[in-house]
């Protein structure tokens, strides 16, 4: 079978359905196309709202288009680089160039650097940190902005060095520098993340590439909250800015279908063993000898989730087709203006400052984090994220807690513990959304008793829910509490 063939069986399946909206960011076709965009919920006041997504940090939903072209391909579904069948080829086919469309997203040089298909950042991280082949002696710098994902997979390879902030909560570039210095030559990576998902603040990951490279130190990126908003150029491999590693997540980026990508330098996965190994990791066997096979096959443990990835790939489609520019724009205004607005409420605090990715942190003065996200879920019909977003260290160091109080009491409930309402915005959000957000923040920081009356700690639940049954829900019974 001609190779025209499997190429075009494969684009057919895939190119139909996507609308091709000539490079420019239609935020209404954007908004139709997510899955579920008019789903309505119960609120307490008996009324079904439409619910709104203000949860996209954590995972956004996915598009109708790309859910269309997974139906169709899933007609031709079959097991990759291990079949001969054409079905398996055409997998095969596709699930390949499907790791080529994701390393050109973020302009990843495919001669030098492999893309590795992963679960989400949290594996991609974990990876890394075991085929980085650290010694004990060796020195990994993360930063106190980090998500647990991008600290705890350091401390038990290397000596774990914390670069300091400042009070906006923004990375101290000369603490970086004292560092590298000071730790030279013995830092092998530098861990930091291109936006927080606590104050969405983005870092000048080039200029820090830049320093990192002058003391012999290798970058990583967790791209998790960048990749999805914001062009993002890794740079040749020879560029003093380049990024040496980049990782992120496929549910991040409107694909719900279960991928992570850990894209870098050939070099770090040619060399010794894979953390996981087994079918589809090899070329030869012997009883006493294995020769692993081609990257990125060798890093890519078991039958891999060829659904996902190809998921990914139509998505990042889809996105250059909408632009991501202009996406990045669109969600920057949204953004602005939704701190403008949170920021003249009285006893309203927002966290975090500019340049940043649409994720605002707040809270209202006397009330529990996570009582204000139960009156916008329970109330507004809202999904917002509260507490300290697997980033307890950087939390409490801009909410300035002192955690001597909370020695012996660590397994208080979270909701009980210092902490923060998170909304995070993406393309699909509208003015008119965080519009209606405002309204609800204001009344709760104007009628705080009245809510604190209403709600009540549930132990089981480790949150707050409403005390009263409402016409529409009865929460007691959907929580099976009674
Ligand atoms: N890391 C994701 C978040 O910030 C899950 O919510």
């Amino acid at each position: 079978m001609s190779k025209f063939f499997y190429i075009h069986s494969i684009y057919k399946t895939l190119n139909k359905g996507v609308f091709i909206i000539g490079n420019k960011f239609n935020y209404k076709a954007f908004r139709k196309n997510i899955i579920g965009i008019k789903e309505k919920v119960p609120t307490l006041n008996g009324r079904n709202v439409r619910y709104i997504n203000f949860d996209n940090a954590a995972s956004t939903p996915g598009l109708n288009s790309v859910y269309e072209q997974l139906k169709d391909f899933l007609a031709w579904y079959s097991g990759v680089h291990r079949g001969t069948g054409i079905k398996s080829l055409i997998a095969s086919k596709a699930y390949d160039d499907a790791h080529e469309i994701i390393g050109n997203f973020v302009k990843a040089d495919l001669d030098k650097n492999t893309v590795i298909i992963v679960k989400n950042t949290t594996e991609a991280i974990n990876k890394l940190s075991y085929r980085l082949d650290l010694k004990p002696t060796d020195v990994v710098i993360t930063t106190l902005m980090e998500h647990h994902s991008n600290d705890l997979p350091w401390r038990d390879k290397a000596n774990v060095v914390y670069v300091g902030l400042d009070n906006l909560g923004r990375l101290n570039l000369e603490d970086l520098e004292k560092k590298l210095k000071s730790y030279y030559p013995r830092v092998k990576l530098l861990a930091i993340c291109g936006a927080s998902n606590v104050t969405g603040h983005i870092n000048d990951i080039h200029k820090i590439a830049k320093i990192a490279h002058q003391y012999k130190a290798e970058i990583l990126v967790d791209g998790a909250q960048l990749v999805p908003h914001k062009p993002v150029d890794i740079k040749p491999n020879s560029h003093p800015e380049h990024i040496d590693y980049i990782a992120f997540s496929s549910h991040k980026m409107y694909v719900p279908y279960g991928i992570g990508v850990l894209i870098g330098k050939k070099e770090t996965f040619l060399k010794g063993s894979p953390e996981f190994s087994g079918g589809g990791t090899v070329s030869f066997v012997t009883e006493n000898n294995v020769t692993w096979a081609n990257l990125p096959d060798k890093e890519e443990a078991g039958s891999p989730n060829v659904f996902g990835t190809i998921a990914l790939a139509e998505t990042i489609k889809y996105l250059q087709k909408m632009n991501m520019k202009e996406i990045e724009q669109y969600e920057n205004e949204l953004c602005k203006y939704a701190i403008k607005e949170l920021s003249k409420i009285k006893n309203v605090t927002v966290y975090g400052s500019f340049p940043r990715v649409g994720v605002i942190t707040f809270n209202i003065k006397g009330l529990p984090h996570s009582l204000v996200g139960a009156v916008l879920c329970y109330e507004g019909g809202m999904g917002v994220r509260t507490g300290c977003f697997c980033a307890q260290p950087y939390v409490r160091n801009l909410l300035n807690v002192d955690m001597s109080k909370y020695e012996g009491k660590e397994n208080t409930p979270s909701a009980l513990l210092p902490g923060m309402v998170r909304i995070s915005l993406a393309a699909y959000n509208s003015k008119s959304e965080i519009d209606y957000l405002l309204k609800l923040v204001k009344q709760i920081a104007n009628n705080r008793t009245q809510y604190n009356r209403d709600y009540v700690f549930s132990k089981k639940l480790g949150s707050y829910i409403p005390r009263f049954r409402t016409k529409g829900f009865d929460i007691n019974k959907f929580y099976n509490l009674m």
